[in-house]
C-alpha cells in the first residue's frame, strides 16, 4: 500500500541503478521532496542498506527489488511486483548503466550485448511498461539518464557512446510525442561523475576523467531533478558540457569522433 504523510498519498519514484551513484543521489532528492522510493539494482544488500540510509534520514518508504537488468525478464518481473503491491509510479528514472571501454574488435561480445540489454533495452521496456498508466492518470514523468557521450561517436567506447545516444533520441521522440499528455520525458546528460562507473568501465585514466573537470554525483542528481520537475526534454549539467554538446552539433562528426578519442585516450 501507499505510504501516507499528513493524510496524504505520497508519490513512489523507481529508480534503476538506485543503490549507488547518481541513481542513490537521485534517490535522496526525491525522498527529500516528499517521495516514496522503489531502488532496483543487483546486490540486495546494498540496496537494503540504501533503503534503510535513506528511510533513516527522510520521512519516506524505500522498497527494494533486487534484479539484474541485463535478464531480458527483469521489466516485467519488476512491473509485475509494483501491481501485486498496489505501488503506482508516479515517477520513473531509468538511471542503471553500464560502460565499457576498449577498442571495439578486442572488447567482449558477451559483455557489450548485457550493456545494450541494459542502457537500451531495460530502459525501453521499463518505459513501455510504466508510460500507459502515467497517460491514463495525465500524470507522470521519465527521466532517462544518458550522457554527453551521446552527442558524438565514441572512439574506444563506441558500443557505450552509441547506447547513450539511443536514450538521448528515444526521449526526444518520446518526450514530444507526450506533449500536452500530462506526462513529461527528460533525457539527463551529465559528463564524467564521480561514482563506481569509470572503475567498472576500466576508464579511470582516461583524459576525459583524469584532466577534464569531474562533477559530484549529487550536484548531478539536484540538476537532473530540478528539469526533470520542470518538464525539461534536456538537462545537461555543467556549463562545460553544455558548450561541448552544443559544438558537437556545428562540428563534423569526423571532427567530433577525433576529439572524443583523444578524450578517452589515457594521458
Ligand atoms: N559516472 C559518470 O561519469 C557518468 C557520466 C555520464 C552518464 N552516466 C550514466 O549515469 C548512470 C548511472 O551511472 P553511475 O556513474 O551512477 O554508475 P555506478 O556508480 O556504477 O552505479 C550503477 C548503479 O546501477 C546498478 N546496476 C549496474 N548494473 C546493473 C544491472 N545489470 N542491473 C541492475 N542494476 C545495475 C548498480 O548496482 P548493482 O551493481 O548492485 O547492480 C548501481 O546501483 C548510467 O546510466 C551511466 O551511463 C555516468
Amino acid at each position: 500500500m501507499r505510504q501516507k504523510r499528513n493524510g496524504m498519498q505520497r508519490p513512489t519514484a523507481l529508480v534503476t541503478g538506485g543503490s549507488g551513484g547518481i541513481g542513490l543521489e537521485l534517490a535522496k532528492v526525491l525522498a527529500r521532496n516528499g517521495f516514496d522510493l522503489v531502488l532496483v539494482a543487483r546486490k540486495r544488500d546494498t540496496l537494503e542498506a540504501a533503503a534503510g540510509q535513506l528511510e533513516g534520514k527522510f520521512d519516506v518508504k524505500a522498497h527494494v527489488y533486487a534484479a539484474d537488468l541485463a535478464r531480458k525478464d527483469a521489466p516485467q518481473a519488476i512491473f509485475d511486483f509494483l501491481q501485486n503491491e498496489n505501488i503506482p509510479i508516479e515517477i520513473l528514472v531509468n538511471n542503471a548503466g553500464i560502460g565499457i571501454g576498449g577498442e571495439f574488435a578486442d572488447t567482449k561480445l558477451t559483455r557489450e550485448l548485457e550493456m545494450i540489454q541494459v542502457n537500451i533495452a531495460a530502459l525501453t521496456h521499463l518505459t513501455k511498461l510504466f508510460l500507459p498508466p502515467m497517460i491514463k492518470r495525465r500524470s507522470g514523468r521519465v527521466l532517462n539518464v544518458a550522457s554527453t557521450a551521446a552527442f558524438q561517436p565514441g572512439p574506444l567506447m563506441a558500443v557505450y557512446y552509441a547506447t547513450k545516444a539511443y536514450v538521448l533520441s528515444f526521449s526526444g521522440a518520446l518526450s514530444e510525442e507526450l506533449r500536452n499528455s500530462g506526462v513529461t520525458v527528460t533525457a539527463l546528460c551529465p559528463g564524467p561523475t564521480h561514482t563506481d562507473f569509470a572503475d567498472a568501465a576500466e576508464m579511470t585514466n582516461s583524459r576525459l576523467f583524469s584532466t577534464f573537470g569531474v562533477a559530484e554525483a549529487a550536484d548531478v542528481a539536484e540538476y537532473g531533478f530540478g528539469a526533470m520537475m520542470h518538464g525539461k526534454r534536456l538537462a545537461i549539467p555543467g556549463m562545460k558540457n553544455k558548450i561541448l554538446a552544443q559544438a558537437n552539433r556545428f562540428a563534423p562528426r569526423a571532427l567530433s569522433a577525433k576529439i572524443a578519442r583523444m578524450a578517452q585516450e589515457t594521458r
